[in-house]
This record gives C-alpha cells, sequence and structure tokens, in this order.
C-alpha cells in the first residue's frame, strides 16, 4: 500500500506514454516545440512493467495520457495487457486523448476494457479549433468522439477556457455535450511550460464561466467530492454534471491520490511541483522489482502537501518549466 507522509492513499498512477501530440495547441505548447529524442523513451514493455508495479503497490485506477497517447505506435499492445488485470487488482483503465485517432482505436480500446475516455475539446467551430490546435481538424475529432460513444464508451469532454477565444462558446459546449450525454469540465490555463505566447493573457477564471452559464442556466452545487482536482455542479435544464478544474482559485490537494510517470520513466509526485524520482533507472538494472519498488515507496514519503501554481508568477518566469505533454495533464 502507498501512503504519503499525509496519510493519502494513493490509488491513482497517471502514464505519460508519449511526450508527442499531433496537434500543437497554443496553450499547451509553441508551434515549434522540441519532443523527447525517441532513445530516451521508455518502451512499451518497461511502461507495462512499471505500471504492474504500482498494481502490486495497491494502484487501483490507471490513466493513460500523452501529448497524444493514440499516436504512440503499438499503443493498444499496452491497453490489452493492462486490460487483462481489469476486475482483479485493477478496478478501471482509463485515456485522456484529444479524440484526433479515435475513430480508428474507439473499438479496440473498448475491447481492450476501457470503458470512460477524457476527450480535450476546445471549440466546436472549424476555423477556432484548427487555429487553438494549430494542427487538428474538428470533423475527424467529432467523428472520433461519437464512434467512441457509440461502441459505449462513456465520453467526458475537457475544455480549457480561454479568455477572448472559446469564451463566446460556453453554452455551446454545454448544450453540444447534454444533447449527447457527455459530462464536461472546464479547465483553467496552468502556467506549465513555455509557450512563445503569454498566458496571462489567456486566462479566464472559471467564476467567470460559471456566471455565463448562470445566465442560460440553474445550476446546483453537486455535494460529490472526489479525489481529483475538480469541483461539479449539476445543470438541471440539460440535466448534466458539469465540472471545474480551478488551480488557481481553489485547492484541491488535501484529497489528492495520484502520482504521475512520464514517457522516460520519471515518476512526479505532483503536476504543479518539480520534485521526481527516476524509475528507469532502477528497472533497466534489474530484472526482479525490488529496488523499483523501493525508488517507488521513497518517492511517495516526498510527495508534496500540494501545488504551487500561480498564474501571475508566469510575469516573472516562475512558473512549472515542464509542459503538460511531458508529465500528462
Ligand atoms: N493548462 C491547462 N490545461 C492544459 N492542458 C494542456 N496544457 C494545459 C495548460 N497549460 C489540457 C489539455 C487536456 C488536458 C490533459 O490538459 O487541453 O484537456
Ligand atoms: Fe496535444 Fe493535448 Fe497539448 Fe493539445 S493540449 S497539444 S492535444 S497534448
Amino acid at each position: 500500500m502507498l501512503i504519503d507522509s499525509f496519510q493519502r492513499k494513493i490509488s491513482y498512477l497517471r502514464v505519460s506514454v508519449t511526450d508527442r501530440c499531433d496537434f500543437r495547441c497554443n496553450y499547451c505548447m509553441p508551434e515549434d516545440m522540441d519532443f523527447l529524442s525517441k532513445k530516451d523513451v521508455l518502451s512499451l514493455e518497461e511502461l507495462n512493467r512499471i505500471c504492474n508495479t504500482f498494481i502490486e503497490l495497491g494502484v487501483k485506477k490507471l490513466r493513460i495520457t500523452g501529448g497524444e497517447p493514440l499516436v504512440r505506435k503499438n499503443i493498444m499492445q499496452l491497453f490489452y495487457n493492462l486490460g487483462n488485470k481489469l476486475g482483479n487488482e485493477l478496478e478501471e483503465l482509463s485515456l485522456t486523448t484529444n479524440g484526433s485517432q479515435l475513430e480508428k482505436y474507439a473499438k479496440d480500446l473498448f475491447k481492450s476494457g476501457v470503458r470512460r475516455i477524457n476527450v480535450s475539446l476546445d471549440s466546436l467551430e472549424k476555423n477556432k479549433f484548427k487555429k487553438i490546435t494549430r494542427f487538428g481538424d474538428l470533423n475527424k475529432v467529432i467523428k472520433g468522439i461519437m464512434t467512441a460513444k457509440n461502441v459505449g464508451l462513456k465520453v467526458k469532454i475537457n475544455t480549457v477556457a480561454l479568455k477572448g477565444i472559446n469564451d463566446d462558446e460556453i453554452l455551446d459546449l454545454i448544450d453540444w455535450c447534454g444533447k449527447n450525454k457527455f459530462s464536461l469540465t472546464f479547465i483553467e490555463v496552468m502556467p506549465m511550460g513555455e509557450i512563445g505566447e503569454k498566458r496571462l493573457d489567456q486566462y479566464m477564471p472559471l467564476t467567470d464561466v460559471k456566471k455565463l452559464i448562470q445566465t442560460k442556466y440553474s445550476i446546483t452545487k453537486d455535494s460529490l467530492k472526489t479525489a481529483g482536482p475538480a469541483t461539479y455542479v449539476h445543470c438541471h435544464e440539460t440535466d448534466q454534471k458539469i465540472g471545474f478544474i480551478t488551480p488557481h482559485t481553489h485547492n484541491f490537494c488535501e484529497l489528492c491520490n495520484r502520482v504521475r510517470i512520464t514517457c522516460t520513466g520519471e515518476m512526479y509526485m505532483c503536476l504543479g511541483q518539480q520534485d521526481k524520482a527516476d524509475l528507469k533507472k532502477p528497472i533497466r538494472q534489474s530484472e526482479n522489482n525490488q529496488a523499483l519498488k523501493e525508488t517507488i515507496y521513497e518517492a511517495i514519503k516526498r510527495k508534496p502537501k500540494g501545488h504551487d501554481f500561480s498564474i501571475s508568477r508566469e510575469k516573472e518566469k516562475e512558473y512549472v518549466p515542464r509542459h503538460m505533454s511531458v508529465t500528462g495533464g
């Protein structure tokens, strides 16, 4: 069992299987993003071994993230391997994706045991979607999302609220998700990694999003308090759950149950902190998992009480230097 020094039980692992992405969302990365060299990236077998070790240590929930996880070659192999653990030690296997490859993979994902996916979608307007993602094709993503829905995957849409960019689409996104029975979570821009433009200009506090929603809909606070960073409301007219992830305006760390690993085997105990542990060394050093387990235990003890995000700090360049695509969302 993994328990940190604040008595939080760590039962959730997020695994970034690649830092690469076929999009270049302008709040996430610069257009000429430098990706990691392939030789530094763990093999799928190594990632599988790390995941299995975490499962042995009590992790019940796994989320595969990126970059864009579905652009990694042979990625379904990892899903099938991990899916085999479902029902026994593992309770949930899920995925965060930009949706670009969903049309191709949705069926296989369901077959492997995935039941819920998070899809990032910041606009329903073709040109705007292109502007935000730089390379994305909205039609393809929508087709992917509908394929996922049709094969039986439960879809949650994640939307980053961007001032002056998609603030006029908040209500449309709610209507569209309501109609399709997708739940929807809004996210505030977090100061992670250099993007070549000012994030402060993009920052839209979710208190403003909430006010906007209330001009059309009645929402009531959902008492549901999960271990995740989102707080939820229920929207009566569309009968749907709407989540808000507000790192700047609300502290969500006290119930945190998660840690993250990157595709190079770095373990991050907090998305918003720098401290990390190297898991690549212990797995390459030895065939057995003893050293790996010891490294994990040691790292969990150092899990910090909370994150340290502050959008205003970006002015002083003190933000988290990693891009979200390295650690996964
Ligand atoms: N701030 C907030 N959200 C971000 N994402 C990527 N970069 C950032 C950032 N700097 C979002 C993606 C996706 C999720 C994994 O994280 O849009 O929905
Ligand atoms: Fe890719 Fe997601 Fe970053 Fe967009 S936000 S560039 S889809 S990793």
